[in-house]
């Protein structure tokens, strides 16, 4: 596999394009195929099995296309249906929860955990912080209005403050020292979930360790890439005009003409 060919990721939507833009600041010689299950969004109200199917055909797609490894830059599909495709993938594979999971418990010790519904039913971050460290304790909170707000284009003003406001209710007397963001699309609201909880609370978002490591392994299979100008793919399964525009205004000039991929079974579930 050569070096220069690029790390593939996936989401059902928007959110994954945080941990593309972390790929971009870490590991600037990378090129990259980013695939949008749009079609799809949201994945956090889905089955185990719709979202494993889902996810393997995504994945395929990716390999097809010959990315050297993935990020499954999506927590719910990393909570449930990674440790399934890890033994199913012939390339190096790495997801976000334990990336999440170190980074929060490296000083935190009352850590909130904000996800979609099928995220925090798996308890995949409680497990992980355990393994970690028993000490601390782990407060789960499922916000299930937050990936329909923010695929709507909505992140920030006053009526996005009051949505997270109400998504963040159950954590604000928990007295947090540490909050992960257990959602891709959710540091592109991280300024009004911080204005929210004050300076207190620590705010992780997992990509930042999750791409950290992601280049620890591709420097140990010596498949660093070396290009001065990477070349970039995006793909969705719903409409790419409106994926290009909002994506436009999250990354910048980076983001390049987006393709449509169809997938099976691409009925939305209303947003
Ligand atoms: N951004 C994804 C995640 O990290 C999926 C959100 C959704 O589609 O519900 O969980």
């Amino acid at each position: 596999m050569p070096s220069n060919a690029p790390i593939g990721l996936y989401d059902s939507g928007l959110g994954g394009l945080s941990v593309v833009r972390e790929v971009l600041r870490q590991l600037p010689h990378e090129s990259h195929t980013y695939i949008g299950d749009t079609a799809r969004v949201p994945y956090g109200g889905r089955s185990p099995e719709e979202l494993l199917a889902f996810n393997r055909e995504i994945l395929d797609l990716l390999l097809q296309s010959g990315v050297k490894a993935v990020v499954v830059a999506c927590n719910t599909s990393s909570a449930v249906a990674l440790p399934v495709l890890d033994a199913e993938c012939p390339v190096p594979i790495i997801g976000l929860i334990e990336a999440g999971a170190r980074a929060a418990v490296e000083g935190g010790q009352r850590i909130g955990v904000i996800a979609t519904e099928a995220t925090i039913r798996s308890r995949a971050h409680v497990r992980a912080i355990e393994d970690l460290d028993v000490a601390c304790q782990v407060f789960p909170t499922a916000c299930p209005q937050l990936v329909p707000m923010i695929e709507s284009g909505l992140w920030e003003g006053p009526k996005a403050e009051a949505i997270v406001f109400e998504s963040l209710a159950p954590l604000l007397d928990a007295k947090l020292d540490t909050l992960i963001l257990g959602c891709t699309h959710y540091p592109f609201v991280r300024q009004v979930i911080s204005d929210i909880l004050g300076p207190s609370v620590r705010l992780v978002d997992p990509a930042e360790e999750a791409v950290r490591v992601l280049g620890d392994i591709l420097a140990a299979h010596d498949l660093l890439a070396d290009q001065a100008i990477p070349r970039h793919r995006m793909l969705v399964s719903g409409d790419p005009i409106t994926f290009y525009q909002q994506a436009h205004l999250l990354l910048g000039d980076v983001v390049p003409a987006v393709e449509h991929v169809p997938v099976a079974n691409a009925l939305p579930i209303a947003l």
